[in-house]
Formats: structure tokens, sequence, C-alpha cells
């Protein structure tokens, strides 16, 4: 595969999962951004957002962007990486933006017991999650090379229909 895979979409939209398949089926290094963020910081996400707040989060998620810009591979990003116009022109150098996507009740369901994201924090619920879909959605679609819905389908056949993509574009 010549272009990175480059996988962003909102909270609980499987990017995680599906990188980790995607390189499992394909046999190439996947890089989680949040992962390298915490390894980086040696701090949990919660805690960066509490001590330095979101913008200081979104620096610190740039400049990661730009340490790993050479790496060859899956990126599984941050739902909010693309909201900077600076980390998709990072992103868009060596990959395709592949788009995953749900609706808020799926992804309600997919976090509801997980309180490692703090812009859900005391705020689990849809309305919230729709909410917070609704500011960012054209955003997404106008930085993806593809769009892939996820809900109701499971992650063989998601990972299978990125792998078909990539196949015909990169
Ligand atoms: C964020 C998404 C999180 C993490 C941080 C902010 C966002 O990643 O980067 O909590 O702004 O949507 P996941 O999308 O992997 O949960």
């Amino acid at each position: 595969m010549e272009k990175n895979i480059v996988l962003i979409g909102f909270m609980g939209t499987g990017k995680t999962t599906v990188s980790k398949k995607l390189s499992e089926m394909l046999d190439i290094k996947e890089i989680d951004v949040d992962a390298y963020i915490v390894e980086r910081e040696q701090k949990s996400i919660n805690d960066i957002f509490k001590e330095q707040g979101e913008e200081g989060f979104r620096d610190i998620e740039t400049a990661s962007l730009d340490e790993i810009k050479n790496e060859k591979g899956i990126i599984s990003c941050g739902g909010g990486a693309v909201l900077r116009d600076k980390n998709v022109e990072i992103l868009k150098t060596n990959g395709k933006i592949v788009l995953l996507t749900a609706t808020p009740q799926t992804i309600y369901e997919r976090v509801k017991d997980d309180d490692s994201r703090p812009l859900l924090k005391g705020n689990m619920n849809v309305d919230h999650i729709k909410m917070l879909m609704d500011r960012r959605k054209d955003r997404y679609i106008e930085v993806a090379d593809v769009v892939i819905e996820t809900d109701n389908k499971d992650v063989d056949e998601i990972a299978a229909e990125i792998i078909e993509y990539m196949g015909n574009n990169s």
C-alpha cells in the first residue's frame, strides 16, 4: 500500500478497533495518535485536558502529528484531530483520509461505560453526542477522501471496505 490509511471520525466510530484489525490483516504498523500522546506526555488524555485545557491538548496533538508524519502505516486519529487545518495538511501529505461514521445512538452504546473522554464527561447522553457531532459533521466530510458507515457492521466488514477502497485508490 503506497499511502497511509488515516482513520478519522467522531469518538466511538471504531477508529481504534478498526485500525488494529487493519494492522493485523495487512501486517502493517498501526499508530494510535491518542496512545502516542499519552506515551509522549506520560499522562492520560483526561489529565492533559484538566491541566492544559482543550487548546493545550490540541497543541500537543499537532506536535505529535508532525513527529509521526514520516511513519508508514495506519494512523488512527483522535476525533478532533482534523479540526485544525494544519493537522489535515500533515495527514494528507502521505495518507488517504478514511472517515468512519455512526449515528449518535450507536456511538452512545459504544462509549457509555468508558470515562476516558473528557469531552463527554458529565454529558454522557445521545443529545450531547448529537450536538457535538452536528458541529463537526461538515468538517469531517470536507476533509475525507472516503466515508465508511459503521452502524450495524462488524469490524471485519468495515476493514474489508477500507481495504477495497485502498486497493482501488492508493
Ligand atoms: C477527542 C477525541 C478523543 C481524544 C480526545 C478528544 C475529540 O479520541 O483525542 O478526548 O475531540 O473528539 P477518540 O476519538 O479516539 O475517542
